[in-house]
């Protein structure tokens, strides 16, 4: 049966304090809100729908091509759904209720809560949970039979139902067209005058439809974010969640309570990660690579036996057998060919560094393109912005660039082409020759005397 997902996404998020709304906020390096988007679609929801309110713009760059609607006047999660009723279609099938709030839920628990709806033919099933601390969630409400009966929210809670420590995660599949046939049902009169989602249990139970409940041994999947405390909380779930995932698969961590990796990236086996190392975005790590300490790695692709050492490595295409660091930044649109290097403080910026070519030690190469087995000196850098435009440098084969020399861009060294140390080169060199540009040296004799 085809299965819909609708997040609801729409809240400010008072208690975080923030500017951003509050699925806005990242978990190792992800929105909240896509971290629950790519669970929908992993279980194989073929529909997902956004809703957004509190500054919308925010939340809908963030969510690519998922559906949004647009929630003006927030009246709660019932009216949230209500919203959305022309945007989700209200044909037969499952729908998934989701809170952006929630970000660790699995694709595998949202399969399971699709499949029990659908073998028990119940209007509703409900994902519930018995947290640590179940301060402010709804509370399950069930009769002698174990049915549920209602859910109540904690500021509607008298002292006995307060007690009960089975929660909701706000987390549903709904019989789609049964639940917008009854949704008009829903009223404000509670404590906080809100359409609440929660109360469709009541509105079901009175007319005889079904209600199921499937519980989750895994709480952490279902804890919601409500505050920076939370936050900090749900990462270090995820982090474990991740770490385990790789750890199981053959990658070394030397203390993963001080690896971070975002949730897209993979890495390949013996690969080994040393403390104080982030590894976030559409990351892609090869095989028996060495990286960290200290290092950041986003958005890049990392060949096999790559060693990275305290280094910063944005948006870059790193080939096998490449030796970055200790102390290197690469930044975005660098391509470091098969067995090159870039050493200590060293920056590179929107390049390619040929097959095995080496920038050892305190350069900055940008808008540079390097052939194959060259070397750069100490200090060279390509002086490639005069203060309104950015331009080109080309570097050919085997050439070799003398300590601190200034490649004045746009120029061009030919292959095999050699620079005398200290030299600012603004002409271009021919292949072979040797460019040198100094004033010449002459010694006072007895100076000190
Ligand atoms: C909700 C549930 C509660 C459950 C808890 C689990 C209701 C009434 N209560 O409470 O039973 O235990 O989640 O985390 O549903 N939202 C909108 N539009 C609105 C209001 C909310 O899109 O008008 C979104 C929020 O952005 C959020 C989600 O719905 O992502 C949940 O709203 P929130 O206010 O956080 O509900 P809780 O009080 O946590
Ligand atoms: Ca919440």
């Amino acid at each position: 049966m085809a299965s819909k997902a609708l997040i609801l996404a729409a809240g400010e998020g008072t208690r975080m304090k923030s500017d951003r709304p509050k699925v806005a906020h990242e978990i190792l390096g992800k929105s909240m809100v896509n971290w629950v988007v790519d669970a929908a679609l992993a279980a194989g929801c073929d529909d997902v729908v956004v809703v957004t309110g509190h500054k919308a713009e925010v939340v809908e760059e963030l969510i690519g091509t998922a559906t949004r609607v647009r929630q003006e006047q927030r009246l709660g999660t019932g009216h949230a759904v209500m919203v959305a009723r022309e945007c989700v279609g209200d044909d037969a099938g499952s729908l998934l209720v989701l809170s952006g709030d929630t970000p660790l839920i699995t694709a595998e628990t949202l399969r399971g809560l699709i499949s029990t709806r659908e073998s028990t033919g119940a209007a509703v099933t409900l994902l519930t949970m018995v947290p640590q601390n179940p301060t402010g969630y709804g509370r399950i409400v069930r009769d002698e039979d174990g049915a549920v009966t209602a859910i109540v929210e904690e500021k509607d809670c008298d002292d006995r139902e307060r007690a009960i420590t089975e929660c909701n995660t706000g987390i549903y599949c709904f019989d789609a067209r049964l639940l917008f046939e009854h949704l008009g049902d829903l009223s404000t009169s509670n404590a906080q005058g809100e359409y609440y989602l929660t109360d469709m249990v009541g509105v079901f139970n009175s007319l005889g439809l079904g209600v199921t409940a499937m519980a989750t041994a895994r709480c952490s999947e279902t804890l919601g974010v409500n505050s920076r405390v939370q936050l900090a909380e749900v990462t270090k779930f995820a982090q474990q969640r991740i770490n385990e995932r790789h750890m199981l698969e053959g990658v070394t961590m030397i203390d993963p309570s001080l690896v971070w990796i975002g949730p897209d990236v993979m890495i390949g086996r013996d690969t080994v990660l040393a403390p104080l190392t982030t590894i976030t975005g559409r990351t892609a790590v090869g095989e028996r690579c060495s990286i960290g300490p200290n290092s950041r790695i986003a958005d890049s692709e990392i060949g096999s036996d790559v060693v990275i050492e305290e280094s910063i490595v944005a948006g870059s295409r790193i080939d096998d057998e490449v030796s970055i660091g200790p102390r290197a930044y690469l930044r975005p649109e660098t391509h470091m060919m098969r067995g090159s290097k870039a050493g200590t403080h060293v920056e590179i910026k929107k390049s390619t560094i040929g097959l095995g070519s080496k920038v050892p030690h305190l350069s900055y190469i940008g808008d540079t393109i390097m052939g194959t087995g060259t070397n750069i000196g100490a200090g060279t850098i390509t002086c490639n912005y005069d203060g309104s435009k950015k331009s080109a440098t080309v570097i050919g084969d085997g050439v070799f660039i003398g300590s601190d020399t200034m490649l004045i861009a746009p120029v061009t060294i030919g292959d095999k082409a050699v620079t005398a140390a200290g030299s600012a080169i603004a002409e271009d060199v021919p292949a072979g020759a040797l460019a040198i540009e100094r004033n010449e040296q002459y010694n006072v004799p007895g100076w000190n005397e």
